[in-house]
């Protein structure tokens, strides 16, 4: 597969999980958390399938584009390691869904992030509430839920906290 391609069908599984999510959380109360702003491209989805509810993004630095940038009251700059364990006075209550978008070109290092968010996003999300990933997560809070049709097994990771 080109890397066309393969890019194509990572966008595509990432939009077609993130609609999954909404529908599957249409019941669950909370806000809205974007691990991972980078262009906003997904922050601006996630407001447009969450039209009602507070979006907030968390990233080291704000590179969003100004037309999907966050006013300074939803963007939570710093490190996740910094700005995740401390965020529920932040966000006001636990979030119905978190979508992770942190991934890097290093697999290593995208791999001790996915460790380390495992453990600490589970005190921020709502019992029932979703983690969407394009890393896999790894802990007994967080139950796999399978990918939409569609969306070939392993390219994108949904969460249901238990
Ligand atoms: C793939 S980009 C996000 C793309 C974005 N969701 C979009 O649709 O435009 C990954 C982002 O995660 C952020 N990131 C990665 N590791 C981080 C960390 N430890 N703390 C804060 N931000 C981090 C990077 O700065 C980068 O902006």
């Amino acid at each position: 597969m080109s890397r066309l391609d393969s890019f194509l069908r990572r966008i595509e599984a990432q939009r077609d999980c993130l609609k999954h999510a909404a529908e599957l959380v249409a019941k669950i109360a909370g806000p809205i958390i974007e691990l991972g702003l980078g262009n906003g491209r997904t922050y601006d989805h996630l407001r447009v399938l969450f039209p009602t509810r507070e979006v907030f993004a968390f990233d080291r630095r704000m590179a969003a584009d100004p037309a999907s940038a966050p006013d300074p009251t939803h963007l939570v700059l710093g490190d996740f390691r910094d700005t995740v364990p401390g965020a529920l006075t932040r966000i006001g209550a636990p979030a119905a869904l978190a979508h992770c978008d942190f991934g890097s070109g290093r697999p290593e290092s995208n791999a001790i992030l996915a460790a380390w968010l495992s453990l600490a996003l589970p005190p921020i999300i709502a019992r029932g509430g979703l983690v969407v990933s394009d890393q896999e997560l790894s802990d007994p809070r967080l139950t796999p839920l399978p990918a939409p049709p569609g969306v070939e097994a392993g390219r994108y990771f949904l969460y249901r906290r238990a």
